[in-house]
């Protein structure tokens, strides 16, 4: 992917990582529009700065990436790479039954999103030069966060659809997994400070020097997600595995 020039939709830029990948990107050169539901958070993000734009989506919203996608392409017909960051993140308790309204959100948002927005803006971004289509998924992707069952099954779905996607677009689009690993955002309550988790400034400085790599991996992965992203090749699977879940 090209470090400056490109024109970058970024899902869920509102706040967090999308927000914060969205300011690194516009400081490097970039056109960047975020997205989300809302607007006042995304106004925030673009306070200030031209050539960052903001436009309202819920991506578990079929109708709405419909009426976007065509609207953004009308609007910024250089777009040439799409983020799918955008994402939630809740806790279950699934020993008993209970309320499964979590897990589809999770389901809908998470995996249906990225799959519905590519689907939206394949066509177009197949037609144009330099493309890439970035799907942020997480270290628990890899190893799974035992509280957290339906978020770790959406990362793990979506790090084996970019596979697939991938392939299906070589020479084409370039197709990059984005794996975080845990970073203070409000993501999850009280994750913003919580201890072991890497700053977010901190996660941004090491993914942009990522991805100013050339050629960009295909899976951009900082240090502390190489940890989980590594353990089952390095033979650490079982001890990971306890360790993340405090075993
Ligand atoms: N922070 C971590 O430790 C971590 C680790 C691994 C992976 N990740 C992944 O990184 C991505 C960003 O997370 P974050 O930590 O930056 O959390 P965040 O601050 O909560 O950001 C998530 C963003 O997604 C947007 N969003 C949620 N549902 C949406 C929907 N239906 N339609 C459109 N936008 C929606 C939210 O905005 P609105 O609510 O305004 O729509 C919000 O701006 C997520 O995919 C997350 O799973 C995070």
């Amino acid at each position: 992917m090209k470090t400056s020039g490109n024109t970058i939709l970024v899902t869920g830029g509102g706040t967090g990582i999308g927000r914060a990948l969205a300011h690194a990107w516009h400081d490097a050169g970039n056109v960047v529009i975020v997205t989300g539901r809302t607007l006042a958070s995304l106004e925030e993000t673009v306070a200030g700065r031209e050539g960052l734009h903001a436009m309202v989506l819920d991506v578990t919203d079929p109708a709405a990436i419909a009426a976007f996608a065509a609207q953004v392409v009308a609007r910024f017909p250089a777009l040439n790479v799409l983020v799918n960051n955008a994402g939630i993140m809740r806790y279950e308790e699934i020993g008993t039954a209970r309320d499964l309204g979590d897990a589809q959100a999770m389901i809908t948002t998470n995996l249906l999103g990225p799959i519905r927005m590519t689907d939206a803006l394949v066509d177009h971004l197949a037609g144009q030069a330099d493309a890439a289509i970035v799907n942020v998924s997480s270290g628990l992707a890899f190893v799974p966060l035992v509280i957290a069952p339906t978020y770790n099954a959406t990362k793990a779905a979506l790090h084996s659809y970019t596979q697939s996607l991938r392939v299906a677009l070589a020479g084409k689009v370039e197709v990059i997994e984005l794996a975080p690993p845990g970073v203070q955002t409000d993501i999850t309550p009280g994750q913003a400070t919580r201890e072991g988790y890497l700053p977010l400034a901190t996660y941004i400085a090491q993914t942009m020097d990522l991805f100013a790599q050339v050629p960009t991996p295909a899976e951009v992965c900082v240090p502390n997600t190489l940890f989980l992203r590594n353990a089952e090749r390095e033979g650490r699977y079982e001890q990971t595995f306890a360790m993340l879940n405090r075993l």
